[in-house]
């Protein structure tokens, strides 16, 4: 039986899914507008999807849950719209803020659902961006605007997998709790352990490629620049990638695997990028190897999100903090709102 329900939007191919289900979670909706997306996330996970979420128009489509999952895309908010409004002198809600973005969208369906808790994943530039103010929109509207207690923090998914991932996880409560991020276990494999036996030649590159790969690096290193590719030797047990990104289907600069000098080095194959983002072996990959490289570079690292998710949910499970509250934390709300939590489910 399942703990707690959760929604998952901007699914893309489930990595947060297959993480809060780990942790014990039901997923009662999702929302995903890409086609070749939604081919993946139905070849491994079961119900419908629905689709462009600026769409859920009548929150009734939306069922009521514990838990709101998004790893909403990174967009800029305008904030000229905002300044205009603050010159006006009135208070104004998250929507002359936000509108517009996919994060409105987010911030409107808790909004009207009011969940138990959240979780939300982005980039890392998300704190920076705009010399923070894009990042300060976000806690105003879910500190302020909603009411929530929130809590971030920027989680790096080399301690679970061999690659350097850095991305922002926001977790905010309806009521405040005393939650504290997780120290993500070591559970990293060596990437040699991840690599296919004997991938197809195809994804070795052409002398040609790797030539220009090259010499572009070597331009950009002569202007003092430090752009360039990756290249990591499998052989070496502490090896760790670049982050796979959603460009990787490009030319795959970012991760290239060495092969000794006597070949051109290779990119990963989809499995292999499956596996360092922590996917099972037994997820489908259903579409060309060009869109599996973006999917699982807009993925999430599956490991972090369960640690991140049980979490969370120790503080959604009232059984759980009733035999194991750290007593000076749990406040009478708290309690209260577990227990109703507990009649409600
Ligand atoms: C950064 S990815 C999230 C990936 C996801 N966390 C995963 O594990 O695969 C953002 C996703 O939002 C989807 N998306 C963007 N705009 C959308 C919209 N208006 N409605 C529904 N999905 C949308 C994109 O297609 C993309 O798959």
């Amino acid at each position: 039986m399942s703990s707690f329900t959760f929604v998952d939007l901007f699914a893309g191919i489930g990595g947060m899914r297959l993480g809060f289900e780990r942790a014990g979670g039901e997923c009662i909706f999702t929302s995903e507008w890409d086609t070749y997306a939604q081919k993946t996330y139905s070849a491994n996970f079961d119900g419908e999807i629905f689709g462009d979420i600026t769409r859920l128009t009548n929150m009734e489509d939306c069922p009521e849950h514990d838990v709101l999952v998004a790893g909403f895309p990174f967009q800029p908010f305008s904030i000229a719209g905002v300044s205009k409004h603050n010159a006006l002198g009135r208070a104004h809600g998250f929507q002359n803020k936000t509108q517009g973005t996919l994060f409105f969208d987010v911030a409107r369906i808790i909004d009207a659902k009011r969940p138990a808790a959240f979780m939300l994943e982005n980039v890392k530039n998300l704190v920076s961006h705009d010399r923070g103010r894009t990042f300060e929109t976000i806690l105003d509207t879910l500190e302020n605007d909603l009411g929530y207690d929130v809590h971030w923090k920027v989680i790096d998914g080399q301690a679970a997998v061999p690659q350097h991932r850095e991305r922002i996880y926001i977790v905010g409560f309806r009521i405040p709790t005393p939650f504290k991020f997780p120290v993500i276990p070591n559970t990293r494999v060596a990437l040699q352990d991840i690599l296919e036996p004997s991938p197809e030649f195809k994804y070795t590159l052409t002398i040609n490629l790797w030539n220009y790969l090259q010499d572009y690096a070597a331009k950009h290193r002569a202007a003092g620049n430090g752009f360039g590719f990756g290249l990591v030797d499998p052989e070496d047990p502490n090896a760790v990638t670049r982050t796979l990104s959603a460009r990787y289907y490009k030319d795959g600069s970012e991760i290239l695997l060495s092969q000794g000098d006597r070949l051109p080095p290779r990119r990963l194959t989809p499995r292999e990028c499956a596996r360092l983002m922590g996917f099972p072996d037994d997820f489908k990959i259903p579409v060309s190897d060009t869109r599996a490289y973006k999917q699982f570079g807009n993925s999430v690292v599956v490991p972090v999100v369960e640690a991140v998710a049980r979490e969370i949910t120790r503080w959604l499970r009232p059984r759980q903090i009733e035999l194991a509250p750290p007593r000076e934390l749990v406040t009478g709300r708290l309690l209260e709102e577990s227990n109703a939590f507990d009649a409600a489910s």
